[in-house]
């Protein structure tokens, strides 16, 4: 099982510690791995942080090495995507096999930017995380308010706690990637229509917004071009 439980792409949302529990148990009953993707587990703004699916493996088995959960951690969304390193926890024998699997398929991560992303963490890891959380925080801050303000009734949205992305969900019948086609034309706002991350390809009134590389003001502008344009839509639908 993959899950990426902490202020999930694309949805923002997290697994409660509860869920998390029950993520576990079933891994159990089902004999298989669990991959935590905790990319964004990091970007927390606001409420109580969840222990991480391996962490609480570790407390109930007592080893790591008795764990089922491969932890993968990242620096793209802290100090830099271009760098390209990340880290996996994980029991003894399992991260064995993947040192194999990723010289065959690699060799190795530039050991270059293994050594800078280990300075500059070792440096100020805490601090440039404190500095980006202020900054993600406002900006998702003044997304939901823009939301709030501008989205016409039947348009509903999650309230991540964290990470960079908002999941809104349109009303029935509306299709995201006719509307993204719409809006790059008029609006000049992009997002992602949420059919991409559907296996199954449902999801087409959903779609997936980002606050994170947008200041305050533009934000407010995008959000209010896409509530027009949602709003013309939503009336040409019920016309
Ligand atoms: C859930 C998730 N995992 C992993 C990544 C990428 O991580 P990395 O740059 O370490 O490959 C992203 C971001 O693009 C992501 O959204």
């Amino acid at each position: 099982a993959y899950l990426s439980a902490d202020f999930a792409n694309p949805t923002g949302e997290t697994v409660d510690r509860a869920g998390r529990e029950r993520v576990l148990t079933l891994a159990e009953e089902l004999d298989i791995a669990v991959i935590e993707d905790a990319a964004y587990q990091s970007l927390r703004y606001d409420g109580e942080p969840v222990p991480p699916i391996l962490a609480l493996e570790i407390a109930k088995k007592g080893d790591i090495n008795n764990t089922r959960t491969i932890y993968c951690g990242s620096f793209s969304k802290t100090l830099a995507p271009g760098l390209r390193v990340g880290w996996v926890c994980a029991s003894e024998k399992v991260i064995r096999k993947l040192v194999l699997l990723k010289q065959a398929a690699d060799l190795h991560s530039s050991t270059i930017n293994q050594m800078a992303i280990c300075t500059v963490a070792e440096r100020g890891f805490d601090e440039q995380v404190a500095k980006i959380h202020q900054v993600y925080k406002q900006r998702r801050n003044a997304m939901l308010a823009a939301l709030e303000k501008y989205m016409p009734e039947g348009v509903s949205w999650t309230k991540p706690e964290g990470g960079m992305f908002v999941w809104v969900t349109l009303p029935k019948g509306m299709d995201g990637a006719a509307l993204l086609a719409k809006s790059i034309e008029t609006a000049k706002v992009a997002f992602v229509p949420g059919r991409a991350f559907f296996a199954d390809g449902s999801g087409e009134n959903t779609l997936r917004v980002s606050f994170s590389c947008a200041n305050d003001q533009m934000i407010d502008e995008g959000i209010r071009r896409l509530g027009d344009l949602i709003r013309g839509e939503v009336a040409a639908l019920a016309a």
